[in-house]
């Protein structure tokens, strides 16, 4: 098929790095939203691996996160004839864009993005890497023309400065760049971890997507409760067990048994079960594509042939109009 770049559809984009084992954070916050909009959207789904190198891992580690990265998008059941999935250093031109972006934003504006802040207030030096990550973002979705980038709340200012940083070429240059907007589902904006904390793979208080069952009973366990006792009227929202409970099971009536006060040692053990039942048909398919690595290599290529075709068509228009070529 020739992929023609044009679709009724609006567009979406949107990666995670491969930085370690994907949690329910990441699952709700993300995945679910674009095997959700699958269908609606003309998706392009990447692995951000050149963002994972602002954490130097080893070769090996990056290899071993990217590989698994790789099945859980396909595992959580994005559908690679209807999303195109690509590992992001796979298409240069997301890099080739990014140097020239870095020309059009001041470095007090890089400064002033949450994550490079928060690297500079934990006091070890910061790369440069980290400090220009949001021009590679900015690159990474400017280059489709998307209409949205589903994400959790987190990387709202990336899109913002995704946003800045089209109106800066679009000024400087001449109008060549769409405005993206960010899609937040509010009720999942953040899933908090098992400490209270937002559930993060910094803060090792995640639930894992894909862990064993005993992964996933030691992680249940040791979300936080307080010591009312059981029986005693609670409200639900005021519990981090139900905030997490209510993502797999939002019926009325889990919310009104932990209302009336559902034992912690109860509700962690369903919890569990609720988990394990949600997951199975997921890691049947994820098994399957773990066992076909010649299938998802073809995936992973097609995905990278069809995102390099319509970068570098962008890029190609980028070099005329700042004048690179003539
Ligand atoms: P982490 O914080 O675990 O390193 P990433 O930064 O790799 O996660 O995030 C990958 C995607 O998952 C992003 O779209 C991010 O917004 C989303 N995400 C991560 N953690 C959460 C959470 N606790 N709640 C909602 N969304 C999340
Ligand atoms: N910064 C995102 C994260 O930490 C990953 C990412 C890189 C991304 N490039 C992107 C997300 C482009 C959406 C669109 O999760």
């Amino acid at each position: 098929m020739k992929f023609s770049g044009k679709s009724a559809k609006p567009r979406l984009i949107s990666g995670i790095k491969p930085t370690g084992k994907l949690h329910l954070g990441n699952y709700f916050g993300a995945l679910k939203q674009f095997v959700d909009l699958q269908n609606d959207y003309e998706s392009f789904i990447f692995i951000a691996n050149l963002h994972a190198l602002t954490a130097t891992p080893t070769k090996e580690k990056l290899l071993e996160d990217t590989e698994n990265i790789v099945l859980d998008y396909l595992g959580a059941g994005l559908d690679p004839k209807k999303v195109v999935l690509f590992k992001q250093s796979d298409v240069p031109a997301h890099a080739n864009l990014a140097w020239i972006f870095s020309n059009l934003v001041t470095v007090p504006y890089l400064e002033r993005a949450h994550a490079y802040k928060d690297a500079e207030a934990k006091g070890s030096e910061v790369n440069a890497g980290t400090f220009t990550y949001p021009v590679l973002m900015a690159s990474d979705i400017l280059i489709y023309d998307v209409d949205v980038v589903p994400v959790g709340k987190d990387q709202k200012q990336h899109i913002e400065y995704a946003r800045d940083i089209a109106g800066k070429f679009n000024n400087q240059y001449g109008e060549l760049f769409k405005l993206p907007k960010e899609m937040i589902l509010e009720h999942t904006a953040i899933v908090p971890g098992v400490d209270g904390q937002k559930m993060s793979k910094s803060y090792n208080n995640t639930i894992p997507l894909f862990g064993t069952d005993e992964e996933i009973e030691k992680a249940v366990m040791s979300i936080v409760t307080d010591s009312k006792g059981k029986d005693e009227e609670k409200n639900p929202d005021d519990l981090v067990l139900y905030q997490i409970h209510k993502l797999i099971n939002p019926s009325q009536e889990l919310r009104t048994s932990y209302s009336r006060g559902l034992g912690y040692g109860e509700a962690k053990k369903m919890l569990t079960a609720d988990i394990i039942k949600f997951i199975t048909p997921m890691r049947e398919r994820r098994a399957k594509y773990e066992n076909d690595p010649k299938l998802v290599r073809e995936i992973l290529l097609e995905g990278a042939l069809k995102a390099n075709e319509i970068a570098m068509t962008k890029l190609t228009e980028v070099y005329e109009m700042t004048g690179l070529t003539k």
